[in-house]
């Protein structure tokens, strides 16, 4: 009796605190891979010196856009059906968009909320009929001021807002030349070795230019395109459902240092700490190894995580990843 209570005591402290690491060290990618009984993959996606960037990719503070949802966005009633599928990915449905299997790159700038919203609005007007086009995520971080502050984080719920109200135009991808206001700052590596030039230091949000690219063949007024409705999301099967029905919605969570090194398998949080709130589009859903997930697309381009993509654990609110689902219809 007189050994059990200090071991009692061990194993008490060890479950209350979660092992920590320095992050992105070798030690907590070692720790999350081999010792920490999650089913998800790390590998090198950034250094320990990267942190500060990485941070600031993650643009959206959780409180803030909880408090600008619940006061400016309505919940959509949606009626679950029983024929919900277990799995779904909306590729396999609307082969005719290919935006729906496009991982686009924010480059240095902290403007995720403006990506996970024009993501997920360029798949559902493709989805809707309206023709693959691609929203500008430039137009939308440049220029809409009720949105945030450009590179330095914003409100996805109000890009929603935007596009039901004024509308937002076109644009690609960096160097795309395609639509009104192609993204302006570069793809980069985000991490260690890719394809592209080394991500730079921070962006400056670049300035609002209410007019297309030159050679393009309508004006900025004519360009945009506009929403019908803007919503709020509850529930794991009704996000489901409006997955299944109408395409991606826009997502946000809370980012832990583990997550930044995820290369595959069903995300969960296992050690770190709490680095900033980040905003994605959430496409489909799954079951893999008996865990229930969320298929997701990133913006940080396709050499990061698994091809660009990630799936994280569904249906526990997992890093509060069920929290801010927003979401709209294309007005056609
Ligand atoms: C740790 O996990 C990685 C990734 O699954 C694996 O490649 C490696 O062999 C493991 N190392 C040890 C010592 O178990
Ligand atoms: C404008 O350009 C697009 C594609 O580049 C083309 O499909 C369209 O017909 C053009 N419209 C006019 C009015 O020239």
């Amino acid at each position: 009796m007189k050994f059990l209570a200090p071991i009692f005591a061990l194993v008490a402290l060890t479950a209350a605190n979660t092992v920590q690491f320095e992050p992105l060290s070798d030690e907590q990618i070692f720790y999350i891979n081999n010792l920490s009984g999650a089913n998800w993959k790390a590998g090198r996606n950034f250094y320990p010196h990267e942190l500060e960037r990485a941070k600031r990719m993650c643009g959206v503070n959780i409180a803030e856009n909880m408090e600008y949802n619940k006061k400016h966005l309505g919940i959509k009633d949606i009626q679950v059906r029983e024929d919900l599928p277990d799995t779904f990915d909306p590729r396999t449905k609307w082969t005719s968009c290919p935006s729906l299997s496009e991982i686009r790159d924010q480059s240095n700038c902290g403007s995720c909320w403006a990506f996970g919203a024009v993501e997920a609005i360029t798949d559902r007007i493709c989805i809707k009929g309206g023709g693959q086009v691609h929203i500008s995520a430039e137009d939308v971080n440049d220029c809409c001021k009720s949105c945030g502050d450009g590179c330095d984080g914003g409100y996805p719920g109000a890009v929603y807002q935007l596009y039901a109200s004024d509308g937002i135009v076109t644009g690609g991808q960096f160097g795309s030349e395609e639509g009104c206001k192609p993204y302006s700052l570069p793809h980069c590596d985000h991490h260690t070795t890719g394809k592209y030039p080394k991500c730079k230091g921070d962006a400056p949000t670049p300035a609002c230019q209410l007019a297309c690219r030159s050679g393009y063949n309508k004006t900025y007024t004519e360009d945009k395109r506009k929403g019908s409705s803007a919503y709020q999301i509850s529930g794991e099967q009704k996000i489901m459902q409006d997955l299944v029905d109408n395409g991606p919605v826009t997502a946000a969570f809370q980012v832990y240092d583990d997550f930044l090194n995820y290369k595959s398998g069903v995300y969960k949080y296992t050690t770190g700490q709490l680095k900033g709130g980040h905003a994605v589009k959430i496409l489909g859903y799954g079951v893999e190894n008996g865990e229930k997930y969320w298929l997701v697309a990133n913006s940080w381009n396709e050499d990061w995580g698994d091809k660009g993509y990630f799936k994280i654990l569904r249906g526990t609110d997992e890093c509060g990843i069920e929290d801010l689902i927003v979401a709209g219809e294309p007005k056609l």
